[in-house]
């Protein structure tokens, strides 16, 4: 009987819709750092992304880099780097990835949206910039879908992309 029951919640559980997880932006703890050096993109995408490792190196170096883990409830999936200098009001994506076995599944366009909306709330925030390397697979379709659009200008040999973000959010 109670083997039973058992089974009878099994199929109950296995046949309840599956509860989806929040894509949420944390900070880096001890416990995500190695999680977070351990996420990466396939081969191919690597010539567009630096190792996060690379990254938080860099950023322990720059007063003005923001940086998060991309996590779907607790576990980490991506990274996130941002530029902010809140007194020239200059605001920049510099890394952006989903480790490759997470792609796919809309992580990065919830991390994408959060991202715009964290920008928008920051002082004269009227535009959000970011550059990809040219070549098959860049990541510009993906960015075109929020608004980003190509200025013609090069940096450092990568694509220069912006989105307009209107007028400046009003704040309380
Ligand atoms: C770009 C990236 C962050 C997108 O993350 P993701 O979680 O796979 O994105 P989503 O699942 O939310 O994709 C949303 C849509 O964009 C499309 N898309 C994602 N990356 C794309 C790319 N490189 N080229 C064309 N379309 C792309 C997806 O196919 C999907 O389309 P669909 O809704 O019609 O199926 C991820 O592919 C990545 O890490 N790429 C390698 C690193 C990189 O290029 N980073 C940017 C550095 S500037």
């Amino acid at each position: 009987m109670l083997k039973l029951l058992a089974a009878e919640g099994k199929r109950e559980r296995a046949m309840a819709p599956r509860k989806k997880l929040p894509v949420v932006l944390r900070e880096i703890t001890a416990e995500t750092l190695r999680p977070v050096l351990k996420l990466s993109v396939s081969e191919e995408q690597k010539k567009f992304v630096a190792d996060n490792a690379v990254s938080i190196s860099q950023a322990y170096f720059c007063k003005q880099a923001w940086f998060r883990t991309i996590s779907v409830g607790e576990k980490p999936v991506g990274f996130v780097m941002l530029y902010i200098d809140r007194k020239k009001a200059d605001y920049d994506v510099w890394r952006f990835m989903i480790d490759q076995r997470y792609q796919k599944k809309g992580y990065g366009t919830a991390a994408m949206q959060q991202i715009i909306e964290f920008v928008k709330g920051l002082p004269r925030a009227r535009a959000l910039y970011l550059s990809h390397s040219p070549g098959r697979g860049n990541p510009a379709p993906f960015y075109k879908r929020f608004g980003f659009v190509h200025t013609g200008k090069m940096n450092e040999g990568e694509k220069v992309m912006k989105l307009d973000l209107g007028e400046e959010k009003a704040r309380p």
